[in-house]
Parts: structure tokens; C-alpha cells; sequence
């Protein structure tokens, strides 16, 4: 069983740089199957969706390499439309493909995405859009198939949601088409900003991607081109939240505040000191002041990807800190875990009311879900004595390294890898943690 053993109470000190955005990479990777010619893709994070990405690209006939942080698509001779199950099941951002096959190859099949189980996550507003694009797309056994005998067209639709994914599917799959595609309450967020600069250095023609009105002009047929991938927000966020709850003083390189925006200022009404300039220092106070109220929601509003990791650093805030999830409906499983913590934290449907406590103390915990699991690993960071971090492959489908990124700062956090576990069993004294008891995995007390 793999974890990660945090020895929680020290202050963080020191500079680390952010690596490139899973979430813009995976959606580029998508689009680097439309160009009939080489992509070069710099600053790439060495993550598993990433590595699952390129295994589909593979799969479908473009030939990938990925070296030092580069990643090279050749999807010149590529002619795939099939995308294997083993792959769809693996990541929700998977679904990308379908339209990016569909718009190359006039065909595509899948199975029904997976990923963290974090709510519903149903693909309607993909699976609308797309037919809008004019695919046929039926499915039986669970099995999507879509096929257009004359091409992507142009359409004008309007998303009933700002959905970040069926954005990216409509730049995707309209890109490459025989029309104007003018999509209206499109999602904000500067991954799809990203993306729209690497279609049109491919030779694309879109605008207007980081407002609510995307307008595709399609190709015929797209070149590829070589592109460095933006920062990860979320995880400059999830620094921030770190040093928020462990206390002490860190520099982000490498981030864009304007892209946290709302993340930084809840940090500063948290009480930290925050200077922004071609980086960011963040001196977290001695004791953080709650949040009065945290409602998650589309860009520019508070990234729900970052809910749960300051939800962490509130658990020791002074105070009764209110979070509100809008965007899933099952996005509060780090609460459980932060309770062996010591958190206290209710939940009453989409609201969680979090009354800070002084001190949390280190426990096993397990993690449920990717963002989650960082909300674990920063909660531990703050917490007195030993933690032990469960659902590594959580948390390795959107962090590299997180273990060196910490040290670098000065956190103790190794991962670790044993046969069989014995449960780390608190004692009613917070500083030294005791294996009062020991659970084998089954549960059963010995
Ligand atoms: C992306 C991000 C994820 C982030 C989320 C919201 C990637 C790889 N992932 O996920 O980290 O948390 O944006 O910022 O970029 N919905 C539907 N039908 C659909 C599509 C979405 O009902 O067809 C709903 C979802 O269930 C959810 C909401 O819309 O409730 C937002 O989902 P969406 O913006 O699509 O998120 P993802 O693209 O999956």
C-alpha cells in the first residue's frame, strides 16, 4: 500500500515553482489529434492523466514521445477513431477525443468517461453539442458511436451550463469543420485560453476564448505547432493553502495570481500577508481568521478544484468558516477524513460549516478523490506528529512530485510503499501520536 507520511508542525520556508496545468495539457493533448503535423509541447507535468492521454493518442495511431518535461504528438499518419475502454474509464477529460476523432476521422467510438467520483459527471452537454456540430451519435451497451457523412458543421449553441469540458469539446471538434461555430455561456477559465492560442498558432481561427462567447471559423485541415503549457492555478493554490495551514513563509514562482484571484484574496481575509509580483510571497499570520463564507462556482468565481484544500487550512482557523459547493454534488469527502483530525466540520447538503479548532493531530487518513486528497496532505502539513496519507494514485493524477515540491519548503513528507499496513491508532494526546491500538487492513483489532 503506497501513502505519504507527513510529520505535520513545521513552519514552510522557501521557494517553489509551480508546474504546467493538468487541466490545459489534457485538453491540448486532445487537440493535438485534429493537426496533420508535429505538436511540441513544453513545461508538461509528468502526471498519470497525462501519461493515460498519451497511451490514447498512441492508441489511435500518433506517435508520442515525452522527455524532461516535453512532450512531441505526431499525429500526422494517425487515422484512429476507436478509444479504449481501459483508457475512457480512467479520466472524465477522456470524453475530449470522442469529438477530436469525430472532427478528423468523419467517425468515433467510446465508452462512457470515468474519474474521481466527485458527482453525477454526465456527459449530456458534450453529447448535445457535438450532435449540433451534426454527428449522429447513438449508443448501445454503453457504447457511444458517432459518425457524420458530411463533416462538422457550423452551428450556433448555447450551453445550459458553462461546462469547462463541452467548451473544450465544441473549440475542439469545431476547429477542425466546414462552418462558423458560435458557442454562447461557454466557460471562462484561462485553460481554454490556452487552448484557443495553441488551435490558432495550428493554424485555427478562434476567438474570444476566456469570455462567454467562443466563435470557431473552421479548417480543413490544421498544422501542428509547438506550445508551453500556463501554469497550474490549482496547484499554486494548493502552496498556498499549505503554508496557510502549517504556518511560516513561501515564494510561488512560476503562477499567475490573476489566475487564483479569488483563492489569494480569501487567504488575505484569512490574514495572510500576500505580495504579488513576477512572484508571490505568502506570510500566513499566526493564527488564520475564518473565511466567513466560501461559495464555489464558474471562473472567474472560487475554483471548486480549490474548496476542499482551503477547507483544510480552515479546519485551524479562529472561528466558523461556511463553504458552499455548487458546481459537484460530492465534493466534501475530505470531510470525513479531516474529522479523525480532529476537524470539526458539518455538513447540511451543499454547505459545510467548519469551526476551527486550535490544533488538529495527525492520523491515518485516506483519500477519495484527487483534490481531496491534497486537502488531506495540507491539513497534515498543520496538524501536530505523524500523518499518513492514503490514495496516492488520487493525488498523482494532478500533482508531480508533491513530496519534492514540499520538502523543498522545508516539510517533512516521504512516500512511502509497505506490503501490509497497521492503522496508526491515535492516543488521546495530539502531540505524540501512539500506536495506542493496531487495526490490521481488514479492520479487525489485535
Ligand atoms: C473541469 C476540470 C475540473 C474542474 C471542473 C470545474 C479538467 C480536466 N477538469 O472538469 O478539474 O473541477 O472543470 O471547474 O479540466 N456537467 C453536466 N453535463 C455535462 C458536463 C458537465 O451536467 O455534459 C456538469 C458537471 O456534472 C458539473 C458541472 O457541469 O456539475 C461542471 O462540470 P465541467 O465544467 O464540465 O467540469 P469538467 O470539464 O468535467
Amino acid at each position: 500500500m503506497k501513502y505519504f507520511r507527513i510529520e505535520g508542525g513545521r513552519a514552510l520556508s522557501g521557494k517553489a515553482a509551480v508546474h504546467g496545468a493538468k487541466n490545459s495539457i489534457l485538453a491540448l493533448l486532445a487537440a493535438s489529434y485534429l493537426s496533420g503535423g508535429e505538436s511540441v509541447f513544453e513545461n508538461c507535468p509528468d502526471l498519470t492523466d497525462v501519461r493515460e492521454s498519451l497511451e490514447i493518442l498512441n492508441a489511435l495511431g500518433a506517435k508520442t514521445s515525452f522527455h524532461d518535461h516535453t512532450i512531441t504528438v505526431d499525429a500526422s499518419g494517425a487515422d484512429g477513431s476507436e478509444i479504449p475502454a481501459e483508457r475512457m474509464l480512467r479520466m472524465r477529460s477522456s470524453i475530449l477525443f470522442f469529438g477530436a476523432a469525430a472532427a478528423k476521422t468523419g467517425r468515433a467510438a467510446c465508452v462512457h468517461p470515468g474519474g474521481c467520483a466527485i458527482g453525477e459527471r454526465p456527459i449530456d452537454l458534450h453529447l448535445w453539442a457535438l450532435r449540433q456540430l451534426g454527428l449522429a451519435i447513438s449508443e448501445e451497451y454503453g457504447i457511444l458511436n458517432c459518425k457524420t457523412d458530411r463533416g462538422i458543421t457550423g452551428a450556433a449553441l448555447r450551453l445550459s451550463f458553462p461546462s469547462v469540458g463541452a467548451t473544450e469539446q465544441v473549440m475542439i471538434t469545431a476547429a477542425l469543420s466546414k462552418g462558423e461555430t458560435t458557442l454562447y455561456n461557454a466557460a471562462c477559465e484561462p485553460e481554454l485560453v490556452d487552448l484557443q492560442n495553441y488551435l490558432n498558432l495550428c493554424g485555427a481561427e478562434i476567438r474570444g476564448a476566456g469570455s462567454s462567447t467562443v466563435v470557431i471559423r473552421g479548417k480543413s485541415s490544421l498544422s501542428g505547432a509547438q506550445w508551453r503549457v500556463m501554469p497550474d492555478r490549482i496547484e499554486a493554490a494548493t502552496l498556498l493553502c499549505a503554508v496557510l495551514s502549517a504556518g511560516g513563509e513561501i515564494v510561488i514562482e512560476n503562477a499567475r495570481p490573476e489566475h487564483f484571484r479569488p483563492v489569494l484574496e480569501a487567504a488575505r481575509q484569512m490574514g495572510a500577508e500576500i505580495t504579488e509580483g513576477g512572484e508571490i510571497r505568502i506570510k500566513a499570520p499566526k493564527r488564520l481568521r475564518a473565511i466567513p463564507e466560501i461559495a464555489t462556482s464558474p471562473y472567474p468565481g472560487f475554483p471548486t478544484d480549490a474548496q476542499a484544500i482551503l477547507m483544510a487550512a480552515a479546519a485551524k482557523a479562529e472561528g466558523t468558516s461556511i463553504f458552499y459547493e455548487n458546481i459537484f454534488e460530492n465534493r466534501f469527502q475530505q470531510v470525513s477524513e479531516l474529522a479523525k483530525m480532529g476537524a470539526k466540520i458539518r455538513i447540511n447538503g451543499r454547505m459545510a460549516t467548519v469551526e476551527g479548532r486550535e490544533t488538529l493531530s495527525g492520523a491515518d487518513v485516506s483519500a477519495a478523490d484527487l483534490r481531496g486528497g491534497a486537502a488531506l496532505m495540507v491539513a497534515a502539513l498543520g496538524a501536530q506528529g505523524v500523518s499518513r496519507v492514503f490514495g496516492v494514485d488520487f493525488i498523482d493524477r494532478g500533482y508531480e512530485t508533491p513530496e519534492s515540491t514540499l520538502e523543498s519548503l522545508g516539510a517533512c513528507v516521504r512516500r512511502e510503499e509497505k506490503g501490509s499496513i497497521t492503522w496508526l491508532i491515535k492516543d488521546s494526546k495530539p502531540e505524540s501520536p501512539q500506536r495506542a491500538t493496531v487495526r490490521s487492513a481488514s479492520g479487525k483489532e489485535s
